[in-house]
């Protein structure tokens, strides 16, 4: 139980999350050819996704899947049928490489003969029939009860409208026997007093901790 929860955001109005994603696309063109928003952090934190080898899913989503993805790391461990990418920027993302310019991004076009640094795009270029691409936030999912067999969420909730709500999509579109890889920095009482700053820090509107989220994951269980 939380004695005290002043530090705790769960939900913001959309006036706000709308700031924090204007935010987050300034961020993301800034640095999307030289930052992997720490996808090989967490890859290393989770131990390489050992636990994911070798397995068999037919359906695989990544929701807030960034420019980038985390899926990346995974794909090459696992079988799958198909993937499914959700992210509210996506279509942004998808597009940035193709009208940016720079010497650099010439380089690298020519040297691999396509554009092999925005992941996103490739993947969708070599996978085409096996990704489907969503905008969709994730407080409301396009896809059936049950339908997904892995689900990645990895630094997204910090970034979200509603917290709860998308904690209830997620285990709504994850079947029984699913497995959810759920990455979350976190807030705690300290920060109000150590970081009062990231409070203010517009990127970054919903502010949870562990127990609100083993809260929510025991509801389910
Ligand atoms: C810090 S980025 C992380 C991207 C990716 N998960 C990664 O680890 O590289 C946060 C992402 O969450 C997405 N996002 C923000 N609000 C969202 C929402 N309500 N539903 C789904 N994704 C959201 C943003 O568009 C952004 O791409």
């Amino acid at each position: 139980m939380i004695d005290n929860d002043s530090h705790i955001i769960r939900k913001v109005n959309g006036n706000r999350w709308g700031q924090a994603q204007e935010f987050e696309l300034k961020f993301a063109q800034n640095t999307i050819d030289s930052d992997d928003d720490w996808n090989q952090w967490w890859y290393e934190k989770f131990d390489r996704y050992s636990l994911l080898e070798h397995k068999n899913f037919n359906n695989v989503l990544e929701v807030g899947c960034g420019p980038h993805t985390n899926i990346r790391f995974i794909l090459p461990q696992i079988k799958f049928t198909k993937i499914w990418l959700e992210d509210p920027l996506i279509q942004y993302y998808i597009t940035h490489n193709l009208t940016k310019s720079n010497s650099f991004i010439n380089f690298l076009k020519k040297k691999f003969g396509k554009n092999k640094i925005n992941y996103l795009l490739e993947l969708y270029s070599d996978l085409n029939s096996k990704v489907d691409l969503s905008s969709s936030k994730l407080e409301d999912l396009p896809y059936k009860d049950n339908q997904m067999d892995l689900i990645i969420c990895i630094n997204v909730l910090d970034h979200v409208n509603d917290y709860d709500r998308c904690m209830q999509e997620l285990y709504r579109v994850l079947n029984d026997a699913g497995i959810l890889i759920l990455g979350q920095d976190l807030s705690n009482q300290d920060d109000m007093i150590n970081c009062p700053e990231s409070y203010s820090d517009i990127g970054h509107p919903i502010k949870v901790d562990l127990p609100s989220i083993n809260q929510t994951i025991e509801v389910r269980y």
